[in-house]
């Protein structure tokens, strides 16, 4: 059977490692061709890189610091350029500092919105502007989080973020449907990925987030991938304006220690 993704390009952003690399891996082996964006660290994006090969997928490898508009510009640019299309963009790339509100600096401030909204944003933009003049329909995915919509103390400017895409994913879903464009969140919850490397290591902190985790464990990428799978595919056809919340219920049941 072929893949749900056969003749798709797809381009997932901060693909070399955690979720965005699930991503990249599984969209690759629905048969989509990978655009394995990176900003820093190519070796990381060349072990993605491997991952799909050996799996029989295709992929390139291209850097773009999403934060910087030419750069995502230019990575939707290298998708039509070396692979002929752009139909699935997921904005994945993403950051987080933790900090008292009464201490934010405007430089956190701007690392952290720049990356995960601004960036968004552009090359959201960048994506859609390739499609209308190519007369396509396309998919974009938003790897949000549980903070687009759960207080999340100490993290002001990460939730800042993350509301703004919740609200930018659905203000965009009414304004590209008409274009055969959709626009949806996948809001993860507390995945096992180097973005929580400090909270992994914090066994008094990491217990009272499980206790919080009806499913009581840590969520797996590859689980987010498979969301991000069904709505890049037919399968997904009609869903557009809708977060998907994959937390193992903690939005369900969080509450102050
Ligand atoms: C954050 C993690 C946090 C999780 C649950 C995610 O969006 O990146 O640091 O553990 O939400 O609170």
């Amino acid at each position: 059977m072929p893949g749900r993704l056969e003749g798709k390009v797809a381009v997932v952003t901060g693909s070399g490692s955690g979720i965005g690399q699930a991503i990249a891996e599984r969209l690759a082996a629905e048969g989509a061709n990978l655009v394995i964006d990176y900003r820093n660290h190519v070796e990381q994006a060349q072990g993605t890189q491997q991952k799909i090969a050996a799996a029989g997928g295709k992929s390139i490898l291209v850097q773009a610091d999403v934060s910087v508009i030419a750069d995502g510009q230019n990575l939707i640019e290298q998708a039509w350029q070396q692979l002929g299309s752009c139909d699935i963009l997921v904005n994945n790339a993403g950051v987080e500092k933790a900090a008292d509100f009464i201490d934010v600096t405007e430089a956190d401030y701007d690392t952290v919105l720049d990356v995960n909204l601004k960036g968004a944003f552009f090359l959201t933009q960048a994506f859609v502007r390739k499609l209308v003049a190519a007369k396509k329909p396309g998919r974009i995915i938003n790897i949000s989080s549980v903070h687009e919509d759960m207080v999340f103390p100490h993290f002001s400017t990460y939730c800042a973020s993350k509301g703004g895409i919740r609200m930018l994913m659905r203000d965009l879903a009414v304004e590209l449907g008409p274009l055969g464009i959709t626009v949806n969140n996948i809001a993860p919850g507390a995945i096992n990925t180097p973005i929580n490397t400090s909270l992994l290591e914090n066994k008094p902190k990491l217990d009272a987030l499980l206790a919080n985790i009806p499913l009581g464990r840590l969520g797996k990428p590859e689980e987010v991938a498979g969301v991000a799978a069904f709505l890049a595919s037919e399968d997904g056809a009609y869903v557009t304006g809708s977060t998907y919340f994959i937390d193992g219920g903690l939005i369900r049941n969080y509450h102050e220690q």
